[in-house]
């Protein structure tokens, strides 16, 4: 019989294609083993087990979220240093709206805090601020700020840190569509067949490539409703790290084990491809 035989112990095995050696290498070594030309140019992360992590240390959600936000500053400087361009990350999902309204205040707190402190590092840097998602449903004051920092930075084009704020993936397809058929209708474009190429420029995402490498922390193998047109080549990384413990050395290791992997995007391996006849 074909199939899994013990289907209540099947897991995804995280971080698999990793030696075991490398787990044991200092910062240096892992960073010496990185080739600097071979880096994702659009990384996406869902930063996930800030709760857990608080829990684990008898203290409060919101504790979490906080280190959760150090773990996001030293995630976006490592990622920029080396030399990684466009960031995307899962900040707070419409599923989010349904935490305790603590919690919600607190997270937008924290965006506040962020983008007040990063104010500066954005320009800096030369960083586009790129907020996506339903940014209408924010409170007032999180709004103007969301506004105010991508305006300021929207001529950026060297890098670009692109932060989900009340997203979900579904969403912004029937929000694309909507908005291509509503276009449509009044003539802006052609009616005829829509191209890909076309749909995507309704996307939040529309002056993004798709994203490379999406990782995810905590242990949970899931896409939970983010980039989900935007994702349908990218490598894929899980890591049982808690976010708030997901510091440099994981940001490396994650790297190495983007680089060991073969983009085929529907094609056959290099290894098995016929030589050329010419
Ligand atoms: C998921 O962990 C994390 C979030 C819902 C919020 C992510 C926020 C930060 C990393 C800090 C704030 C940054 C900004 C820019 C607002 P979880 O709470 O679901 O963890 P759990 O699954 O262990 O409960």
């Amino acid at each position: 019989m074909r199939g899994n035989p013990h289907p209540h112990n099947f897991q995804i095995h995280m971080n698999e294609s990793l030696p075991e050696s490398l787990s044991h290498q200092s910062e240096g070594e892992l960073l010496s083993q990185l080739d600097l030309e071979l880096l994702p140019r659009h990384l996406a992360i869902i930063m996930d087990g800030n709760g857990r992590w608080a829990s684990l240390r008898g203290l409060p959600r919101i504790a979490g979220h906080r280190e959760g936000l150090a773990a996001l500053r030293e995630a976006l400087n490592t990622a920029f240093d080396l030399g990684i361009p466009i960031l995307t990350i899962y900040a707070f999902s419409h599923e989010n709206w349904n935490r305790p309204e603590d919690e919600v205040s607190l997270l937008m707190e924290l965006l506040g805090e962020f983008l007040h402190e990063e104010q500066q590092t954005f320009q800096e840097r030369e960083m586009r601020f790129l907020p996506i998602g339903r940014l209408d449903a924010l409170p007032p004051l999180a709004q103007s700020l969301v506004h105010i920092v991508a305006e300021e930075t929207h001529h950026f084009t060297k890098r670009v840190l692109a932060v989900a704020l009340s997203y979900g993936g579904r969403w912004e397809i029937i929000d694309a569509i909507n908005h291509l058929f509503s276009d449509i209708q009044s003539g802006k474009i052609a009616s005829g067949p829509i191209s890909e190429t076309l749909f995507e420029q309704y996307l939040t995402t529309s002056e993004l490539p798709d994203p490379d490498l999406l990782i995810r922390t905590s242990g949970e193998a899931r896409i939970s409703n983010f980039l989900l047109w935007q994702i349908a080549y990218t490598e894929l990384y899980f890591t049982k790290t808690l976010w708030p413990d997901f510091r440099r050395r994981e940001v490396l290791l994650a790297l190495l084990d983007y680089q060991r992997r073969e983009r085929r995007f529907g094609r056959i391996s290099h290894a098995v491809t016929p030589q050329s006849e010419s």
